[in-house]
């Protein structure tokens, strides 16, 4: 969703915040805002539209003091306007906040506040939350050991449903900054003498590696050079600092043209990096440190469903052909925004895995919850260290992938299928999976970095397909088996950052409806890569051909491929079935890339999209 950032410490707090809106920018950039204290009074500057709108501002603007607060847009509630870009100001003027999330009451609560006097200027639910700050602290007497800011923040939050992240400024309290969280992430920062505040440790971490993640319904309370973190009931909390364990190169172009560019890229690492320390001694099979499940509990297990959003979801699906072919477990996927509320008749022994890159997907931390409210134990695989998702769960296994800071999911959503298949060989060796078929998934495990390397060389060439696909506007993904969740990563990938419209299907299913589509105008994009059934997926490609539809083939190397199939071939290594759908996952992340480039598409920061989807 957004980005917010907090500083406040004894530098100038415009460029701190500027930089750390930059780190964030991904999280959303409908527009931006910066509030400033200066010559005692709090100055708000903000622009409709990226961060650079507001940087071009701010530049004319001598805004020298220490403390302030920003904020990047994905707008929820009004539109994409310069009058609902955060910050907010509360009409008394004594209240600026930012805001991520949704404050579901907020209506109720406009209508309550409207009644006491005070007016709004802007359509968000975020502006309402200001001003019933500024009612609190206007009803609140200044008394003994009690903060008059903090406790107005406090009392108007217990009013509120709903999801927020923020971090709020006082008129009256220069050297004082309020931050509090539901749903949406916050983390403070400890600098050297000064403090940080943001939705996530990028938006600091060139300044200090020092953190402390909020949990839900907590306040922090930064005042001069000390903090200090207490409940919604008022409990003081002892909070446990941790040390961030990647560095500001990892939030850095470094040469590239865009995230996206690096982040596929870096996948042999991040592949090695999710897999490092994770193979067993005798080489069959695998092991975790975080499962929280003994062999025993791990080998009773009957049924797992797999819940994620979007990329994630596909994730699931790929994990769903992987463990049920290797492990031979029941499993079920489910959309995380859909098993919250199906409740699915689930049997005791059932255990739900959460699969989520930010660790922060609103939708796919309910359905973690509602899991756990009716007693089933919860994993969860995620690339957000410190997120609500692994603090919530019952155990799970960190991606390593490092920040994704590109919008669209690449590098993650490799490093969880790799982690699916490290799981499904643990299972699969836990119960009827030989020495030897252990063994041969282990090193086709080992090996996937460098095949993945040598694929990575196609990105010219497909570069140059992507050149004759340019301005088609419809596009079939196809697949079949653990080649169908690749064909909706594509289709995804595809819409995410090139704007065309795709859809993926099992590819047998395209004879059931959708070869309607199948016109010179709408080319198909085939995962080929499945050898139990390349004849059929061959098949399929002769049909949409015979149709007058351009095609393009993924297909194992070593020739097995007839040339005259498909008008335009990307062969990729010839792999074991467990890591063969990763390899066939990087030319589609190519020809997205390529494609979204080629139209003018800002492939980092697709339009309406945000990176994590903190609302639901
Ligand atoms: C994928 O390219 C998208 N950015 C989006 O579908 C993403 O996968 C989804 O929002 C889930 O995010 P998560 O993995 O952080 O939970
Ligand atoms: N609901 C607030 C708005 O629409 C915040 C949205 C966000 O999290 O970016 O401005």
């Amino acid at each position: 969703m957004c980005g917010i950032v907090g500083y406040l410490g004894k530098n100038g707090a415009k460029d701190i915040l500027l930089e750390g809106l930059r780190r964030l920018e991904y999280r959303g950039y409908d527009s931006a805002g910066i509030a400033v204290w200066e010559n005692s009074k709090i100055v708000i500057s903000r622009s409709v539209g990226p961060l650079d709108a507001l940087i071009e501002k701010t530049t004319a603007e001598l805004l020298v003091g220490t403390a302030g607060i920003g904020h990047t847009r994905w707008a929820t509630h009004g539109d994409v306007t310069e009058k609902n870009a955060h910050p907010h100001r509360s009409s008394d003027g004594k209240i600026v906040l930012v805001h991520n999330g949704v404050i579901e009451n907020f209506s109720a609560i406009g209508k309550f506040l409207s009644e006491k006097g005070f007016s709004l200027s802007s359509e968000t639910d975020s502006e309402v939350l200001a001003n019933l700050i500024a009612y609190h602290y206007a009803k609140e007497p200044e008394r003994e050991n009690c903060n008059r800011f903090l406790e107005s923040v406090r009392r108007a939050l217990l009013h509120v449903r709903g999801t927020y992240g923020i971090v709020v400024l006082c008129a009256d309290c220069p050297q004082e900054m309020v931050g509090a969280r539901n749903s949406s992430p916050l983390v403070l920062g400890i600098g050297n003498g000064e403090y940080f505040l943001a939705s996530d440790v990028a938006g600091f971490i060139s300044r200090t590696r020092d953190a402390i993640f909020l949990n839900d319904h907590e306040l922090v309370h930064i005042r001069g050079d000390d903090f200090s973190i207490l409940t919604l009931n008022r409990e003081r909390i002892a909070a446990v600092r941790q040390a961030v364990d990647w560095d500001l190169s990892a939030v850095e172009l470094n040469g590239y043209r865009h995230f996206m560019l690096k982040e596929i890229f870096e996948q042999p690492k991040s592949l090695a990096n999710a897999m490092r320390g994770r193979f067993f001694a005798d080489g069959s099979t695998a092991h975790f440190g975080g499962l929280q499940m003994s062999p025993r509990e791990l080998r009773h297990i009957d049924r797992i469903i797999l819940c994620g959003c979007g990329s994630a979801w596909c994730a699931c699906l790929a994990a769903e052909y992987l463990i049920e072919k290797f492990a031979r477990i029941p499993v079920e996927v489910e959309y995380a925004s859909e098993f919250r509320y199906r409740n699915a008749p689930m049997e005791r022994n059932t255990l739900v895995l959460i699969i989520s890159q930010s660790g922060e997907t609103l939708d796919t931390l309910a359905a973690l919850r509602e899991a756990q409210r009716k007693g089933f134990r919860v994993l969860a695989i995620t690339n957000g260290v410190g997120s609500s998702i692994a603090r919530e769960a019952d155990g799970g296994i960190y991606q390593h992938a490092g920040p994704e800071i590109g919008v669209a999911s690449t590098k993650s959503f490799t490093s969880q299928l790799c982690i699916a298949a490290l799981l499904a060989l643990h299972l699969g060796r836990l119960r009827d999976l030989s020495y030897e078929e252990g063994t041969a998934i282990a090193e086709a495990l080992r090996r996937l970095p460098q095949q993945v390397q040598e694929t990575l060389k196609l990105s010219d060439s497909i570069r140059s397909v992507a050149e004759r696909y340019r301005n088609c506007r419809d596009m079939l993904f196809l697949g079949r088996q653990a080649m169908f969740p690749i064909a909706l990563e594509g289709a995804l990938k595809l819409k995410e950052v090139s704007y065309v419209h795709a859809e993926g299907y099992a590819a047998a299913e395209m004879k059931h409806g959708p070869i309607a589509l199948i016109s010179p105008d709408c080319p198909a994009f085939f995962l080929a890569c499945d050898g139990l059934t390349l004849e059929k997926t061959i098949s399929n490609i002769h049909e949409v051909r015979a149709r007058g539809a351009r095609t393009i083939a993924v297909v194992p190397g070593g020739g097995t491929f007839p040339e005259t199939t498909a008008d335009d071939i990307i062969a990729v290594p010839e792999a074991h079935p467990a890591v063969q759908p990763i390899l066939a996952a990087i030319p589609v992340q190519l020809f997205a890339y390529h494609m979204g480039v080629l139209r003018g598409c800002n492939v980092d920061r697709p339009r309406n999209l945000a990176k994590s989807v903190t609302v639901e």
